[in-house]
C-alpha cells in the first residue's frame, strides 16, 4: 500500500463516498499481486482465489459402465464442460493430486482474426482473445491442482496463442520444454509470409521432482538419405588408451593420432559377427606410427538415442476416426511413455476423438477423458470398443478395461429418480453446491450448508412418498424458526412440491425451495447459466465451449418421413429420412423459441445396432442436412437388420429411434418423437 500517493487515497475515498466504481488502474495498487517475476495482464483477468472459489461444481451422473466393473478403479469418460467437471473432480480423493500425466489439445482459438489491425474490429478481436486466454487459464489452475506432486502436463498449441499461454503457464507451473511437432503441411503460394508446418507442445511439471522416463528413439539421421534408420560411425574416439591396436576384419590396425578404438576387442568381434563393422574406402588416415591407412574402420550405430524436442519425425495428426483434429497415436505414445508408467492415471480434458485414452489403454494406464461434444463422446465410445493393440490401431483386437460414461451438467431425471435415497441425497447436495454436513437444529436432522445457511434434502421417499406443502413449511418454521438464519434451503423433486412459489417468507426467514429438475436458479449464482453447445457443422467442432450451470435432458420433438430413393442410373439406392419437425424443449431461456429445425445439431447413425450399445458409424451435420432439403440419405447397402438414429440438439439433448430397412419401404410412415 506504500506506493499509494496521498492524492490517490483522497480520490479513492471521494469515489467510495459517492458510491462510484473505482478505476481499474487502482487494482494493482490496492491488491498488489504476489511477487512474481512477470505476469500477463489483460482485461478480465480474475484473481486465482476467485476462480477456484467461484467455479461451480456439477455432480457426475453415471450413465453406463462398459465391460463390467473395474476392481478398485474404473476409467471415466465424462460428457460436459471441463471447468465444472475439473472442479467436481477436486472433491474426489481418487483423482485430486493423483493424476500423473495430463495431455490437452484445446481448440486453438483460430475462429477470429486476432491479428487484425483495423480499429474497432481489432479491438473486439483482441478482447475475444483475452477471453480465450482466461478460458484457458481457468482450466490450467484446476488441472494443476488435480495433478500429482510428481506429475507433468503437456499442452498442444499453435502459433496463435502459444506465446500467451506459455506466460500463463509459467505463472503456475515449471517449464520443461517446447516440443516441435508436425501439423498438416500446406504449400500455399503467394502468401505474404511463410507457410506453417509445425505446432508445438508445451511441457511443464508441477514441481522440480517429477516423473520423467528419458525416452529414447531409434537413431534416425535426417541427412543420411537412403541410410535413414542407421548411421556408420568412426570406430575411434578422442584420447589415448593401451593397448592401442585391434584386429579388425582380419587386419591388425592402430588408431589415428590422438585417438583410440572405442570398443574392446571382444565387442568388436561381436559387432563383426553381426555384420556391423566395415572398412570405409572413402576415408583414409595416418595411424599412430604415421603409416597411411587407405580406409577407415567404422561401426553401424543401431542403438536408440535420447529424444530431443524436435518430433517432426512423426506425424502430428491422424485420420482414422473421422473426428477433425484427431492427434496421431504415435505422438501420444511418446508423451505418455515420457511422463507415466503402467497403472498411472492419465487425463485429457479436451479429449475429442480420444487419442490420449486409446493410447493410455494400449500402454496399460488408467485414464479420465472429458469432452463437451456428444459427437466426441460417441466417437470415443466407439474407439474404445473397437481397439487394436498396436499404436496406430493395428494388430489384434484389444478389449478395453471397463469404463463408465458420466454426464455432468446435463442430467437424465428419469434415471436420477431411481437412485436409492443416500445417492439421491448426495447428488442433490452437490447439484446445488451445498456442503454435505449432517447436523441437528432443535433436534431436527439437517443435511448440510449452502454458504452459511442450513440445507435440508426433502426425503420424498419416506413412508412410501410424502409431499412438500405449506403445512410442512409451517411445521418446520415452528420447530426451528428461532434457531436458523435469514435463509433456509430445501431441496426436493419438483413433483413432490405442491405449491408454485420458489420461496416462502415466514417472518424474517426466507425458505427457498430448490426443485429438481429445475434449471433457473440464476438468482443464487453470480453468473447466468450457459448451456453446453453442440456444433452444427464441422468447422464448429473445435470451438471452445464455456458452459455454466446445469440442466435436465428434455427430448426434442421429432417428426420425420421415411422413404427409399433410387437415383437414375444407380444400382443401389438410399434410405431417406426427411425431417419435418425438430423442436427443442430444453428449459434454458429461449431454447424452445427457436424456429423449426434451427436447434438441430446433427444426426448420428449406427447402421448395425446390436440392441444395446450405440456404435457410431456415420454423422450428418445440421448444416449439410439443411442444404440437402432437410434430408439424410443413408446408403441402402450399409443398413443391417436394425439401425439406431440419434437426433441431437444444440444443447446436447437426444431423441433416439430404432428402424429396420423395411420401415423405409412405406413412404407414408411418420414417427413422432418427444413427450
Ligand atoms: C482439438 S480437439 C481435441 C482433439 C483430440 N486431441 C484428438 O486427438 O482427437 C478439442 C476438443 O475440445 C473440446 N472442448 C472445447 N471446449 C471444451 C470444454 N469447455 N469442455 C470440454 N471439452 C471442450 C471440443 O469439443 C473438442 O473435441
Amino acid at each position: 500500500m506504500a506506493s499509494l500517493k496521498k492524492s490517490d487515497k483522497e480520490r479513492i475515498i471521494e469515489l467510495l463516498d459517492k458510491g462510484e466504481d473505482l478505476p481499474l488502474d487502482y487494482k494493482h495498487l490496492l491488491f498488489p499481486p504476489e511477487k512474481k517475476e512477470y505476469e500477463l495482464v489483460y482485461a478480465g483477468k480474475e484473481r486465482e482465489e476467485d476462480i477456484l472459489a467461484d467455479t461451480m461444481a456439477v455432480p457426475l451422473q453415471p450413465i453406463k459402465t462398459f465391460d463390467g466393473n473395474g476392481n478398485d478403479w474404473t476409467n471415466k469418460l465424462i460428457f460436459g464442460d471441463n471447468l465444472q467437471i475439473l472442479k467436481s473432480l477436486q472433491d474426489d480423493p481418487e483423482v485430486k493430486g493423483q493424476v500423473k500425466l495430463i495431455y490437452i489439445d484445446p481448440p486453438f482459438g483460430t475462429g477470429d482474426e486476432y491479428g487484425s489491425i483495423n480499429g474497432e474490429k481489432a479491438y473486439t478481436a483482441k478482447l475475444k482473445g483475452t477471453h480465450f486466454i482466461e478460458f484457458f487459464r481457468k482450466r490450467i489452475l484446476f488441472l494443476r491442482d488435480i495433478l500429482a506432486d510428481d506429475g507433468c502436463i503437456f499442452v498442444r498449441l499453435d502459433y496463435h496463442f502459444s506465446h500467451y499461454f506459455k506466460v500463463i503457464m509459467d505463472e503456475v507451473l515449471l517449464f520443461r520444454n517446447e516440443i516441435i511437432i508436425n501439423r498438416i503441411h500446406k504449400r500455399l503460394r503467394n502468401l505474404k509470409r511463410f507457410n506453417v508446418s509445425t505446432e508445438c507442445i508445451l511441457f511443464y511439471s508441477k514441481n522440480e521432482n517429477f516423473q520423467f522416463f528419458n525416452p529414447e528413439a531409434p537413431r534416425k539421421c535426417n541427412y543420411c538419405g537412403a541410410e535413414k534408420d542407421s548411421i556408420w560411425e568412426d570406430l575411434t574416439s578422442p584420447g589415448l588408451r593401451n593397448p592401442p591396436e585391434r584386429i579388425i576384419l582380419g587386419r591388425n590396425l592402430l588408431p589415428r593420432r590422438g585417438r583410440h578404438f572405442s570398443y574392446t576387442q571382444s565387442k568388436i568381434n561381436k559387432m563383426e559377427n553381426e555384420g556391423r563393422i566395415r572398412l570405409n574406402k572413402d576415408i583414409s588416415y595416418y595411424d599412430l606410427n604415421g603409416t597411411k591407412i587407405d580406409f577407415r574402420p567404422e561401426y553401424l550405430q543401431t542403438e536408440n538415442v535420447p529424444l530431443d524436442n524436435n518430433w517432426t519425425d512423426i506425424k502430428g495428426y491422424a485420420f482414422m476416426t473421422g473426428y477433425p483434429t484427431e492427434n496421431h497415436e504415435e505422438l501420444l505414445a511418446r508423451v505418455i511413455q515420457a511422463g507415466s508408467k503402467e497403472g498411472d492415471i492419465v487425463l485429457d480434458s479436451f479429449a475429442g476423438s480420444g487419442t490420449t485414452i486409446a493410447v493410455a489403454e494400449k500402454l496399460g494406464r488408467r485414464w479420465i477423458a472429458i469432452d463437451c461434444g456428444k459427437f466426441a463422446i460417441y466417437t470415443m465410445q466407439k474407439r474404445l470398443l473397437n481397439l487394436k493393440s498396436e499404436i496406430g490401431n493395428k494388430g489384434k483386437k484389444l478389449k478395453s478395461n471397463p469404463f463408465t460414461l458420466y454426464h455432468a451438467g446435463l442430467y437424465d431425471f428419469a434415471m436420477l429418480k431411481k437412485l436409492p435415497w443416500l445417492e439421491w441425497r448426495k447428488f442433490a447436495l452437490l447439484l446445488f453446491n451445498c456442503r454435505d454436513d449432517k447436523h441437528r437444529v432443535s433436534g431436527l436432522e439437517l443435511d448440510g450448508y449452502k454458504g452459511r445457511s442450513d440445507v435440508m434434502v426433502f426425503d420424498y421417499q419416506k413412508e412410501g412418498g410424502v409431499v412438500l406443502d405449506y403445512g410442512f413449511i409451517d411445521d418446520l418454521h415452528s420447530m426451528i424458526g428461532s434457531k436458523i438464519g435469514s435463509q433456509f434451503f430445501i431441496i426436493a423433486p419438483a413433483a413432490s412440491v405442491v405449491f408454485l412459489e420458489d420461496y416462502i417468507d415466514k417472518g424474517s426467514i426466507r425458505y427457498y425451495i430448490l426443485r429438481i429438475p429445475y434449471s433457473i436458479i440464476n438468482e443464487l449464482h453470480s453468473k447466468d447459466f450457459e448451456a453446453i453447445k453442440q456444433p452444427i457443422d464441422e468447422s464448429q467442432v473445435n470451438n471452445t465451449v464455456d458452459a455454466v450451470g446445469f440442466d435436465f435432458i428434455r427430448q426434442p420433438k421429432v417428426a420425420c418421413s421415411y422413404s427409399i430413393e433410387k437415383p437414375k442410373g444407380q444400382l443401389l439406392g438410399y434410405a431417406v429420412i426427411k425431417i419435418k419437425t425438430f423442436k427443442s424443449e430444453a428449459m434454458l431461456k429461449g431454447a424452445s423459441q427457436l424456429e423449426n429445425r434451427k436447434s438441430l445439431s446433427m444426426i448420428m447413425v449406427d447402421f448395425d445396432y446390436d440392441g444395446e450399445i450405440f456404435n457410431l458409424d456415420k454423422s450428418y451435420y445440421a448444416s449439410e442436412i439443411e442444404k440437402n432439403g432437410w434430408k439424410v440419405l443413408l446408403p441402402l447397402e450399409n443398413l443391417k437388420k436394425q439401425i439406431m438414429i440419434i437426433y441431437l440438439d444444440i444443447y446436447g439433448n437426444e431423441y433416439r429411434e430404432i428402424k429396420t430397412p423395411q420401415d423405409f419401404s412405406n413412404p407414408k410412415y411418420v414417427k413422432r418423437g418427444g413427450k
